[in-house]
């Protein structure tokens, strides 16, 4: 039996037993590295806590272990060990400020190309664990095109794509719109695309970033992306990155901490649509590791 297969058996399984709460999920990506991703995913999950939503961050980066560091957490376990030490969703969490779930892919993600039907229904049963202890997860990923950011967008029911103004990152952010909407799976009506301007001067500014980018995707990709907001280029974020704190925790009142809370409240206000679009982290995966074992 091939991987495919073992997933179509997992999925029917997963049908008869669909949980009653399914935590929203949301994937924050970018073209380009270095944009703001993970400090988006930790502000938004601090602001979302405060506004008493259970938030779970994801960990997806291969690359630097940014959240980690924000969090000032280093967990003892993370995915790998559940797929292949036989680990417990408990043990793979750790809690950050304000009660934040925090799990790390490791290189759990990189290597889910070939699970054993146990393995998958291990996997995709635990990660629905989730569900009971959150209200939100955010998956935060590397960036740029490689197969399983990807992968992760494709799989993912909200997306959050962040770029800045400087013309290459608004060049990457739209190669990576275009792998994703020109992708045969990808699916309009199952994946709302948002758009959040980081590191602008003004308004404007942020604006502009999401005109531009909304222009051609709707011109050359017929598709639609909503526009979820601007953080501004602030130095207090610097400086908090910099003493491995965050923000919003160390500078509420801050430029960046604010649109943060706007963020996050644009984002809770969305929530009827998220219901609309119902796929929760189990689907998440299933649908991710369907697609790799393509
Ligand atoms: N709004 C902002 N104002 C000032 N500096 C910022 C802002 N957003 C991000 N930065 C700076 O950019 C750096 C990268 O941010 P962050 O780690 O969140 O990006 P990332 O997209 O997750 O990066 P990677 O692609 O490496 O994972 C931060 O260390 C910070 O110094
Ligand atoms: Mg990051």
């Amino acid at each position: 039996m091939d991987q495919a297969e073992r997933l179509r058996n997992v999925i029917k399984q997963k049908r008869k037993g669909m949980q009653q709460k399914v935590a929203r999920v949301v994937t924050i990506t970018s073209g380009k590295g270095g944009v703001g991703k993970s400090n988006l995913a930790v502000n938004m999950a601090i602001w979302r806590s405060k506004m008493g939503k259970k938030v779970v961050i994801i960990d997806a980066d291969l690359g630097l272990a940014n959240v980690e560091v924000m969090f000032g957490t280093v967990p003892k376990y993370n995915l790998s060990d559940l797929i292949y030490q036989g680990r417990n969703i408990q043990e793979i969490i750790t809690k950050g400020p304000l009660e934040i779930g925090f799990v790390s892919g490791g290189l759990g993600i990189a290597g889910m190309n070939n699970l054993s039907k146990d393995q998958i229904v291990y996997l995709v049963h635990s990660l629905g664990e989730l569900n009971k202890m959150a209200d939100v997860i955010i998956i935060d990923t590397g960036a740029g095109i490689s197969d399983s950011v990807l992968e992760f967008v494709l799989a993912s029911p909200e997306v959050i794509l962040v770029s800045t103004p400087e013309p290459s990152s608004l060049t990457d952010a739209y190669s990576l719109l275009k792998a994703v909407f020109r992708n045969p799976i990808f699916s309009k009506k199952k994946t709302k695309v948002n758009i959040v301007a980081n590191k602008v001067h003004s308004a404007e500014e942020g604006e502009a970033v999401f005109t531009k980018l909304n222009s051609v995707v709707s011109q050359f990709l017929k598709g639609d992306i909503n526009f979820l907001g601007i953080v501004p280029q602030d130095p207090e974020l610097d400086k908090a990155v910099r003493g491995q704190k965050i923000v919003s925790v160390e500078k509420p009142h801050a430029p960046a901490s604010r649109a943060f809370q706007v963020l996050a409240s644009n984002y809770i206000n969305d929530e009827h649509e998220a219901v609309v679009l119902h796929k929760g982290i189990a689907q998440l995966i299933i649908n991710f590791l369907a697609r790799k074992s393509n």
